[in-house]
C-alpha cells in the first residue's frame, strides 16, 4: 500500500511538475482561445462545476475568476455550491454524470470518501479535473490532473518567517487550523510543523479548528485568549482566520502585529489590508485564480491530448512593506 505522501510523491514524479508563472497564473484572466469546441467539434463543452462553499474571501474570487474564466472560453459552466459538506459534493457530481456534461471539476472540500463516485464518473466516461484540493485516493486515474497550490510549501514558508523572526526566543504558538480533513488544512499544519521541528524555543500551546471563516477564527482566538496568557504568534491557515482572530485580540485589549504576531496564507485584499496596517506579520500567497488554466486545461483533455498529471501554481510571499506596495494593484 503506498502511502497518501508516496502517492503524491508517485504523481510528481511521474512527469515533470508544470510550474505556471505568476503573470499566467496569478493575472491573466485571458484564457487565450476564444474557441468553444471539445475534442476537436463544434460543439459547446458543458463542464460542470462542483465548488467548496463560499467560506472565505479567497473562495469568492476563486468562483469569480471559474466563471468568469468559463465565459471567456466558451464553456457553459453549471456550477453548484455544497456549502463546505461533501454529501452536497458528491450529490452535484452525481447530477452532472445524470446530466452528462463532458467535464466535472471540482474542489473537493475534504480528501477521503471520493472513490466511489469518481468510479461513477469514470464509468460514464466523464474525465474529472481537481483544482485547488487534493483527494487521498489510491486510484490516480480516477483524475485526469491535480491543478493547484503546494500546500505543504505554503505550510514550510509560513515557518521559515516564523524561525528568522523569534530565532531562538521562547515563543508560545497557537494554530487555528482550516476545514478538518481538508488537504490545505492537513499540509499548511504538516508544512509548518517540518520546518519547526527540532526547535525546542517553539510550542505550539494550542491547535483547533476554525473552518477557514473569519467567524471560527475570531471565536476560536476568544477562547484560545482566555486559556492562554502568553500567546507569542498566531499561526492562521488562512487570511480569514486571521483577521478573526485580530478582532479577538483587540478586543481582549492587546495590539495585533505587535503583542501578538499573527502570519496567514492567502493574501486577499483584506489581509493585504490588514498586513499593510501593521495588523498582520506576514502573508504567504495562495492563488486563486485558477480559472483560466481550468479552462485550457478542460480544451487540452477533450481534444485527447495529455495534461500533466499535478499542475501546481507558483506563488509567492509578502512582508508589511511589500503589502503596501501591491494592494493598489491587486486583483482579489
Ligand atoms: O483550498 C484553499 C483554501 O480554502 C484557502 O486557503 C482558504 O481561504 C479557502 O477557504
Amino acid at each position: 500500500m503506498v502511502s497518501r505522501n508516496g502517492r503524491r510523491a508517485l504523481a510528481a514524479g511521474a512527469a515533470a511538475v508544470l510550474a505556471l508563472g505568476l503573470t499566467a497564473c496569478a493575472n491573466d484572466s485571458d484564457s487565450g482561445s476564444g474557441s468553444t469546441g471539445g475534442g476537436g467539434g463544434d460543439e459547446q463543452i458543458v463542464m460542470g462545476f462542483a465548488q467548496v462553499g463560499a467560506e472565505s474571501g479567497w473562495r469568492t474570487a476563486n468562483t469569480k475568476s471559474i466563471q468568469e474564466a468559463a465565459e471567456e472560453a466558451g464553456i457553459e459552466l453549471k456550477f453548484s455550491d455544497a456549502q463546505q459538506k461533501q454529501e452536497n459534493q458528491i450529490k452535484a457530481i452525481r447530477s452532472y454524470i445524470q446530466q452528462k456534461v463532458d467535464v466535472i471539476a471540482f474542489s473537493p472540500v475534504v480528501e477521503t470518501g471520493w472513490d466511489t463516485v469518481l468510479k461513477e464518473a469514470q464509468d460514464a466516461g466523464i474525465p474529472v479535473i481537481l483544482t485547488d484540493r487534493a483527494v487521498d485516493s489510491e486510484d490516480t486515474s480516477l483524475y485526469v490532473t491535480f491543478l493547484g497550490s503546494d500546500f505543504v510549501e505554503e505550510g514550510k514558508k509560513a515557518g521559515e518567517w516564523v524561525v528568522e523572526e523569534f530565532g531562538s526566543e521562547p515563543t508560545n504558538i497557537v494554530e487555528l487550523q482550516g476545514t478538518t480533513g481538508s488537504a490545505p488544512a492537513i499540509d499548511r499544519k504538516e508544512g509548518f510543523e517540518e520546518v519547526l521541528a527540532g526547535q525546542s524555543n517553539f510550542t505550539v500551546i494550542a491547535s483547533q479548528t476554525g473552518d477557514f471563516t473569519r467567524d471560527g477564527g475570531k471565536k476560536v482566538m476568544e477562547a484560545f485568549l482566555q486559556q492562554n496568557p502568553d500567546i507569542d504568534l498566531v499561526y492562521a491557515h488562512n487570511d480569514d482566520m486571521g483577521l478573526g482572530a485580530i478582532e479577538a485580540i483587540e478586543a481582549a485589549g492587546k495590539v495585533p502585529g505587535q503583542d501578538i504576531k499573527i502570519v496567514t496564507v492567502d493574501a486577499v485584499k483584506d489581509g493585504m489590508q490588514a498586513l499593510a496596517d501593521g495588523k498582520i506579520n506576514f502573508i504567504v500567497e495562495c492563488s486563486p485564480l485558477l480559472g483560466p488554466q481550468l479552462m485550457e486545461i478542460t480544451k487540452t483533455v477533450l481534444a485527447g491530448d495529455s495534461v500533466e498529471p499535478r499542475i501546481v501554481t507558483e506563488e509567492t510571499t509578502f512582508t508589511q512593506e511589500q503589502a503596501k506596495e501591491a494592494l493598489p494593484s491587486r486583483q482579489y
